[in-house]
């Protein structure tokens, strides 16, 4: 079984095709980072002109590195929600197209569910397991119960995670995107010199929230004066980190307890989405897993930020139970995994 996978939610145009025994053929992937630094924020025109500038040329060269062609595949899969609408409009309406022309099946992947079945694509994960799903426009934690079977047992409140990420390094004079510089910096700073809220520890539920922490740090660089050297921007960089991570895992081990009474048998935890790239993270859910008698699994790094393997993936998945859509399915902006979910509201929300 082959499938193309096309994501173009947000800031990257990627492409991937990957076959049922789990391989990656050919995989392509165009970041706009530098188109969007002089914003220092995603701009949602730019990212769709780039979108329809670069998409082409990925699923061709894609196809030539594969030895493939369009009629050799079994689906096109491409993301159709959550997301900006513009670069969704240009991913999807390709991916119809190719299914057209192909007469192959057509698979509109929900961007969330290629986070959240990522880590299948590299190991051997039974459902259920609770997945923690952290990255720029999201930050849930959801009991992955199949394919198409979710429940959401948190979500934040306000910013998603990776925003927070983006913000404060904004705030300290880094580039963006902001995780990796803040994740760099913070290892040679001091976690403990800054006292920085642990937004939502003990609270009951399972939700989440970042924006207090982020005005907190707005408020210390504000108070700190114009200049900061060098040492102090890795001890903001490193309480911040330790912030988050401390905020994490109390959220986590609250979700633990909820999903191991749903699911007495319950092994796994996973992490997935950009922000689970931050090693210093892992090594810290993998505590919070051990206590709660999982195991963490997370995807490799490549896969955790936005590609277009895990929308082939998660579009192999769907074929396999025939889930297949049709040509008239629309973009949706918004598009929550469990439709049962309490709708939340904030500005980081897109599900
Ligand atoms: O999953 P992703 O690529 O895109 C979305 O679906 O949002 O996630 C991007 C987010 C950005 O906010 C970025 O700053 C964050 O993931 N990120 C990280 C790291 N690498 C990427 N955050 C913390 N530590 C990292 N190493
Ligand atoms: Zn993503």
């Amino acid at each position: 079984m082959l499938v193309l996978g096309l994501e173009t939610s947000c800031d990257e145009t990627a492409v991937a095709i990957v076959d049922g025994d789990r391989r990656i053929r050919a995989e392509r992937v165009r970041s706009q980072e530098d188109d969007h630094r002089p914003y220092g924020g995603i701009v949602p025109e730019i990212a769709a002109r780039r979108h329809i500038d670069h998409l082409d040329r990925l699923i061709a060269a894609s196809l030539r590195e594969a030895g493939l062609a369009v009629t050799d595949l079994d689906g096109i899969a491409a993301t159709a929600g959550p997301g900006l609408i513009g670069g969704l409009a240009v991913g999807l309406t390709m991916g119809k197209a190719l299914a057209a022309v192909s007469r192959r099946p057509f698979l509109a992947v929900n961007h969330l569910e290629g986070h959240a079945l990522s880590v299948r694509l590299v190991a051997d994960v039974p459902f259920p397991y609770l997945l923690l799903l952290v990255s720029g426009g999201h930050s849930q934690l959801l009991i992955v119960a199949g394919v198409g079977r979710y429940r959401r047992l948190g979500t934040t409140l306000d910013d998603a995670v990776g925003e927070a990420f983006d913000k404060v390094a904004k705030l300290i004079g880094l580039g963006y995107p902001g995780g990796p510089a803040i994740e760099r910096l913070a290892g040679s700073g001091d976690p403990e010199r800054y006292k920085l809220p642990r937004p939502m520890a003990g609270r009951p539920g399972c939700d989440l929230s970042f924006s207090g922490l982020k005005t907190a740090v707005r408020h210390l660089v504000a108070g700190l004066g114009a200049s900061l050297d060098d040492r102090v921007r890795a001890d903001i960089a490193a309480s911040f980190q330790a912030a988050v991570a401390d905020s994490l895992a109390d959220r986590t081990r609250a979700a633990i307890a909820v999903a191991r009474a749903a699911h007495p048998g319950l092994a796994t935890l996973v992490v997935a989405g950009g922000v689970a790239a931050n090693l210093a993270l892992r090594r810290r859910l993998a505590l919070v897993a051990d206590s709660g008698g999982l195991a963490l699994v997370a995807p490799p790094q490549a896969l955790c930020t936005d590609n277009g393997a895990m929308i082939a993936w998660a579009g192999i998945e769907r074929l396999r139970l025939r889930l297949v859509d049709g040509l008239d399915f629309a973009p949706r902006p918004r598009w929550p995994l469990d439709p049962h979910a309490a709708p939340a509201a904030g500005a980081g929300v897109k599900a």
